[in-house]
Protein backbone atom coordinates (compact mmCIF):
# COMPACT_ATOMS: atom_id res chain seq x y z
CA UNK A 1 0.00 0.00 0.00
CA UNK A 2 1.45 3.36 -1.03
CA UNK A 3 0.24 6.60 0.53
CA UNK A 4 0.46 9.99 -1.14
CA UNK A 5 -0.37 12.93 1.09
CA UNK A 6 -1.65 15.57 -1.14
CA UNK A 7 -3.37 18.92 -1.12
CA UNK A 8 -7.10 18.18 -0.79
CA UNK A 9 -6.97 14.44 -0.28
CA UNK A 10 -4.89 11.39 0.54
CA UNK A 11 -4.27 8.86 -2.22
CA UNK A 12 -3.74 5.23 -1.32
CA UNK A 13 -2.62 2.65 -3.85
CA UNK A 14 -4.17 -0.72 -3.29
CA UNK A 15 -3.73 -3.93 -5.25
CA UNK A 16 -6.07 -3.05 -8.09
CA UNK A 17 -7.23 0.46 -7.38
CA UNK A 18 -6.41 3.94 -6.13
CA UNK A 19 -8.40 5.31 -3.21
CA UNK A 20 -8.70 9.09 -2.79
CA UNK A 21 -9.72 10.19 0.69
CA UNK A 22 -11.12 13.69 0.53
CA UNK A 23 -9.98 15.80 3.47
CA UNK A 24 -12.65 18.45 3.15
CA UNK A 25 -16.40 17.87 3.55
CA UNK A 26 -17.45 20.22 0.80
CA UNK A 27 -15.48 18.83 -2.09
CA UNK A 28 -16.41 15.14 -1.86
CA UNK A 29 -19.59 15.34 -3.94
CA UNK A 30 -17.97 17.64 -6.47
CA UNK A 31 -14.98 15.33 -6.85
CA UNK A 32 -17.32 12.43 -7.30
CA UNK A 33 -19.44 14.09 -10.02
CA UNK A 34 -16.41 15.45 -11.85
CA UNK A 35 -14.80 11.99 -11.91
CA UNK A 36 -17.95 10.34 -13.21
CA UNK A 37 -18.48 13.06 -15.81
CA UNK A 38 -14.89 12.63 -16.98
CA UNK A 39 -15.13 8.89 -17.30
CA UNK A 40 -18.48 9.08 -19.10
CA UNK A 41 -17.45 11.58 -21.77
CA UNK A 42 -18.44 10.21 -25.14
CA UNK A 43 -15.20 10.64 -26.99
CA UNK A 44 -12.31 8.56 -28.15
CA UNK A 45 -9.29 10.74 -27.48
CA UNK A 46 -8.55 9.77 -23.89
CA UNK A 47 -9.24 7.42 -21.00
CA UNK A 48 -10.16 8.48 -17.48
CA UNK A 49 -10.27 5.80 -14.74
CA UNK A 50 -13.65 4.44 -13.75
CA UNK A 51 -14.95 5.06 -10.27
CA UNK A 52 -15.16 1.56 -8.76
CA UNK A 53 -16.56 2.49 -5.40
CA UNK A 54 -17.13 5.45 -3.14
CA UNK A 55 -18.18 6.13 0.41
CA UNK A 56 -19.50 9.56 1.39
CA UNK A 57 -19.18 8.83 5.15
CA UNK A 58 -15.56 7.84 4.90
CA UNK A 59 -15.18 10.38 2.08
CA UNK A 60 -13.28 8.20 -0.31
CA UNK A 61 -13.48 7.59 -4.04
CA UNK A 62 -11.93 4.43 -5.38
CA UNK A 63 -10.70 4.43 -8.97
CA UNK A 64 -9.72 1.51 -11.15
CA UNK A 65 -5.97 1.32 -11.76
CA UNK A 66 -4.92 2.19 -15.28
CA UNK A 67 -2.46 -0.48 -16.32
CA UNK A 68 0.55 -0.51 -18.66
CA UNK A 69 0.85 3.22 -18.66
CA UNK A 70 3.90 5.39 -19.26
CA UNK A 71 4.01 8.90 -17.87
CA UNK A 72 4.17 11.63 -20.51
CA UNK A 73 7.22 13.18 -18.79
CA UNK A 74 9.06 9.97 -19.56
CA UNK A 75 7.99 10.18 -23.21
CA UNK A 76 9.25 13.78 -23.27
CA UNK A 77 12.63 12.75 -21.80
CA UNK A 78 12.96 9.89 -24.30
CA UNK A 79 12.43 12.33 -27.14
CA UNK A 80 14.97 14.78 -25.68
CA UNK A 81 17.50 11.96 -25.34
CA UNK A 82 16.95 10.83 -28.93
CA UNK A 83 15.28 7.54 -27.94
CA UNK A 84 11.97 8.43 -29.62
CA UNK A 85 11.51 9.57 -33.21
CA UNK A 86 10.19 13.03 -34.06
CA UNK A 87 7.26 11.48 -35.87
CA UNK A 88 6.19 9.39 -32.85
CA UNK A 89 6.69 12.29 -30.46
CA UNK A 90 4.63 14.65 -32.62
CA UNK A 91 1.77 12.16 -32.79
CA UNK A 92 1.73 11.62 -29.01
CA UNK A 93 1.90 15.32 -28.08
CA UNK A 94 -0.70 16.21 -30.68
CA UNK A 95 -2.94 13.59 -29.03
CA UNK A 96 -2.30 15.24 -25.64
CA UNK A 97 -3.61 18.48 -27.21
CA UNK A 98 -6.61 16.74 -28.76
CA UNK A 99 -7.50 15.12 -25.44
CA UNK A 100 -7.49 18.50 -23.70
CA UNK A 101 -9.61 20.06 -26.45
CA UNK A 102 -12.13 17.25 -26.26
CA UNK A 103 -12.29 17.68 -22.52
CA UNK A 104 -12.94 21.40 -22.88
CA UNK A 105 -15.57 20.81 -25.55
CA UNK A 106 -17.46 18.05 -23.82
CA UNK A 107 -17.10 18.24 -20.06
CA UNK A 108 -20.27 19.55 -18.43
CA UNK A 109 -20.69 19.93 -14.68
CA UNK A 110 -23.67 21.15 -12.68
CA UNK A 111 -22.06 24.11 -10.94
CA UNK A 112 -19.60 26.63 -12.29
CA UNK A 113 -16.92 27.85 -9.91
CA UNK A 114 -15.23 30.76 -11.65
CA UNK A 115 -11.49 30.21 -11.50
CA UNK A 116 -10.76 33.87 -12.17
CA UNK A 117 -12.55 34.60 -8.90
CA UNK A 118 -10.61 31.95 -6.99
CA UNK A 119 -8.67 33.77 -4.28
CA UNK A 120 -5.35 32.17 -5.12
CA UNK A 121 -5.71 32.51 -8.87
CA UNK A 122 -6.84 36.13 -8.80
CA UNK A 123 -3.95 37.06 -6.49
CA UNK A 124 -1.50 35.70 -9.07
CA UNK A 125 -2.86 38.00 -11.73
CA UNK A 126 -2.64 41.17 -9.66
CA UNK A 127 -0.37 43.71 -11.31
CA UNK A 128 0.29 41.39 -14.27
CA UNK A 129 -0.63 42.33 -17.80
CA UNK A 130 -2.29 39.06 -18.59
CA UNK A 131 -5.64 38.99 -20.24
CA UNK A 132 -7.39 35.79 -21.10
CA UNK A 133 -9.60 35.21 -24.13
CA UNK A 134 -13.31 34.58 -24.23
CA UNK A 135 -13.16 30.82 -24.76
CA UNK A 136 -14.17 29.30 -21.46
CA UNK A 137 -14.77 25.72 -20.37
CA UNK A 138 -14.73 23.44 -17.37
CA UNK A 139 -11.04 23.01 -16.68
CA UNK A 140 -8.87 20.11 -15.61
CA UNK A 141 -6.82 22.57 -13.45
CA UNK A 142 -3.71 20.37 -13.26
CA UNK A 143 -3.07 19.39 -16.88
CA UNK A 144 0.62 18.76 -16.37
CA UNK A 145 3.16 16.00 -16.93
CA UNK A 146 2.35 14.14 -13.69
CA UNK A 147 -1.29 13.56 -14.56
CA UNK A 148 -1.01 12.46 -18.18
CA UNK A 149 0.02 9.00 -19.40
CA UNK A 150 -0.01 6.91 -22.55
CA UNK A 151 -0.98 3.23 -22.56
CA UNK A 152 0.08 0.30 -24.73
CA UNK A 153 -2.64 1.13 -27.29
CA UNK A 154 -1.11 4.62 -27.57
CA UNK A 155 -4.18 6.10 -25.91
CA UNK A 156 -3.84 9.17 -23.70
CA UNK A 157 -4.82 8.52 -20.07
CA UNK A 158 -5.68 11.36 -17.70
CA UNK A 159 -6.05 11.46 -13.91
CA UNK A 160 -6.31 13.92 -11.02
CA UNK A 161 -8.54 16.77 -12.37
CA UNK A 162 -8.39 18.84 -9.21
CA UNK A 163 -6.80 22.19 -8.30
CA UNK A 164 -3.02 22.00 -8.42
CA UNK A 165 -2.68 24.18 -5.34
CA UNK A 166 -0.02 26.47 -6.78
CA UNK A 167 -2.20 28.42 -9.22
CA UNK A 168 -5.58 27.70 -7.60
CA UNK A 169 -6.89 25.96 -4.54
CA UNK A 170 -10.09 24.37 -3.21
CA UNK A 171 -11.79 24.43 -6.57
CA UNK A 172 -13.29 21.41 -8.31
CA UNK A 173 -15.92 22.66 -10.77
CA UNK A 174 -13.42 25.14 -12.15
CA UNK A 175 -14.80 27.16 -15.04
CA UNK A 176 -12.66 29.67 -16.91
CA UNK A 177 -10.49 30.55 -19.91
CA UNK A 178 -9.13 27.48 -21.68
CA UNK A 179 -5.65 29.09 -21.81
CA UNK A 180 -5.26 28.14 -18.14
CA UNK A 181 -5.07 24.41 -18.94
CA UNK A 182 -3.18 25.00 -22.19
CA UNK A 183 -0.52 27.15 -20.50
CA UNK A 184 -0.15 24.62 -17.68
CA UNK A 185 0.93 22.01 -20.20
CA UNK A 186 3.09 24.47 -22.17
CA UNK A 187 4.84 25.27 -18.87
CA UNK A 188 5.76 21.59 -18.48
CA UNK A 189 7.05 21.49 -22.05
CA UNK A 190 9.52 24.28 -21.19
CA UNK A 191 11.46 21.61 -19.33
CA UNK A 192 9.91 20.52 -16.05
CA UNK A 193 11.99 17.40 -15.69
CA UNK A 194 14.42 16.17 -13.02
CA UNK A 195 17.73 18.06 -12.87
CA UNK A 196 19.72 15.09 -14.08
CA UNK A 197 18.00 15.29 -17.48
CA UNK A 198 18.25 19.05 -17.98
CA UNK A 199 21.30 18.73 -20.19
CA UNK A 200 19.23 16.83 -22.73
CA UNK A 201 16.84 19.76 -23.26
CA UNK A 202 16.77 21.14 -26.77
CA UNK A 203 14.95 24.34 -27.72
CA UNK A 204 14.34 22.98 -31.18
CA UNK A 205 12.72 19.80 -29.89
CA UNK A 206 10.67 21.76 -27.36
CA UNK A 207 9.33 23.94 -30.18
CA UNK A 208 8.38 20.82 -32.14
CA UNK A 209 6.39 19.50 -29.16
CA UNK A 210 4.72 22.83 -28.45
CA UNK A 211 3.61 23.10 -32.06
CA UNK A 212 2.33 19.52 -32.11
CA UNK A 213 0.41 19.97 -28.85
CA UNK A 214 -1.20 23.25 -29.99
CA UNK A 215 -1.96 21.90 -33.48
CA UNK A 216 -3.71 18.92 -31.86
CA UNK A 217 -5.75 21.22 -29.63
CA UNK A 218 -6.69 23.62 -32.45
CA UNK A 219 -7.63 20.76 -34.79
CA UNK A 220 -10.48 19.85 -32.44
CA UNK A 221 -11.73 23.27 -31.36
CA UNK A 222 -11.29 24.99 -34.71
CA UNK A 223 -9.79 28.25 -33.47
CA UNK A 224 -6.38 29.47 -32.30
CA UNK A 225 -5.39 31.26 -29.12
CA UNK A 226 -3.49 34.52 -29.01
CA UNK A 227 0.19 33.49 -28.88
CA UNK A 228 1.38 36.39 -26.75
CA UNK A 229 -1.26 35.79 -24.09
CA UNK A 230 -0.40 32.12 -23.99
CA UNK A 231 3.28 32.89 -23.65
CA UNK A 232 2.69 35.32 -20.79
CA UNK A 233 0.45 32.87 -18.94
CA UNK A 234 2.99 30.06 -19.46
CA UNK A 235 5.83 32.15 -18.02
CA UNK A 236 3.69 33.26 -15.07
CA UNK A 237 2.73 29.66 -14.24
CA UNK A 238 6.35 28.57 -14.59
CA UNK A 239 7.44 31.18 -12.03
CA UNK A 240 4.64 30.30 -9.66
CA UNK A 241 5.23 26.57 -9.98
CA UNK A 242 8.99 26.81 -9.48
CA UNK A 243 8.57 29.05 -6.47
CA UNK A 244 5.94 26.72 -4.99
CA UNK A 245 8.30 23.80 -5.50
CA UNK A 246 11.67 25.28 -4.50
CA UNK A 247 10.63 28.12 -2.15
CA UNK A 248 13.56 30.32 -3.10
CA UNK A 249 13.62 33.21 -5.58
CA UNK A 250 17.34 32.73 -6.16
CA UNK A 251 16.97 29.04 -6.94
CA UNK A 252 14.02 29.76 -9.25
CA UNK A 253 16.09 32.32 -11.12
CA UNK A 254 19.00 29.89 -11.38
CA UNK A 255 16.77 27.10 -12.74
CA UNK A 256 15.21 29.45 -15.30
CA UNK A 257 18.55 30.72 -16.49
CA UNK A 258 19.83 27.16 -16.69
CA UNK A 259 16.79 25.91 -18.64
CA UNK A 260 16.71 28.82 -21.07
CA UNK A 261 20.48 29.10 -21.61
CA UNK A 262 20.81 25.39 -22.34
CA UNK A 263 17.93 25.49 -24.77
CA UNK A 264 19.40 28.50 -26.56
CA UNK A 265 22.82 26.89 -26.91
CA UNK A 266 21.24 23.73 -28.27
CA UNK A 267 19.04 25.77 -30.58
CA UNK A 268 21.97 27.45 -32.29
CA UNK A 269 24.11 24.30 -32.49
N1 LIG B 1 -6.23 5.39 -11.40
C1 LIG B 1 -4.91 5.32 -11.44
N2 LIG B 1 -4.31 4.41 -12.23
C2 LIG B 1 -2.96 4.31 -12.28
N3 LIG B 1 -2.12 5.10 -11.58
C3 LIG B 1 -2.67 6.04 -10.78
C4 LIG B 1 -4.07 6.22 -10.68
N4 LIG B 1 -4.33 7.22 -9.80
C5 LIG B 1 -3.11 7.65 -9.38
N5 LIG B 1 -2.11 6.95 -9.96
C6 LIG B 1 -0.66 7.08 -9.71
O1 LIG B 1 -0.46 7.75 -8.47
C7 LIG B 1 0.25 8.96 -8.68
C8 LIG B 1 -0.32 10.03 -7.77
O2 LIG B 1 -1.66 10.28 -8.09
P1 LIG B 1 -2.24 11.74 -8.23
O3 LIG B 1 -3.70 11.67 -8.10
O4 LIG B 1 -1.74 12.36 -9.48
O5 LIG B 1 -1.62 12.46 -6.94
P2 LIG B 1 -0.52 13.64 -6.87
O6 LIG B 1 -0.84 14.62 -7.93
O7 LIG B 1 -0.64 14.20 -5.52
O8 LIG B 1 0.83 12.99 -7.08
C9 LIG B 1 0.11 9.28 -10.16
O9 LIG B 1 1.20 10.00 -10.68
C10 LIG B 1 0.04 7.90 -10.78
O10 LIG B 1 1.34 7.38 -10.97
MG1 LIG C 1 -1.22 14.29 -9.85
Amino acid sequence: MVRHFKRGYVVIKERSSFKYFSKSDGSFNDLMSKSIAFHDLKQSTFIFPRVKDSNPEERYIEYETLTNIVNIREVYIRFMKGDLSECEAKKIFSDVGKALADMHKLLKLKNKDLILKNEKFSSLLKGKEISFGKNCAFLHTDYGFSNIFINLDQKICIIDPYANNYTSSNIVNAWGPVEIDIATFLMCLEGLIPFKYLLYLSGKKIDILKKAFLAGYYSIVGYEQDREHLKKATMLFLDVYLYHRYKSRVLVMAIKVYIFVIKKVKFSS
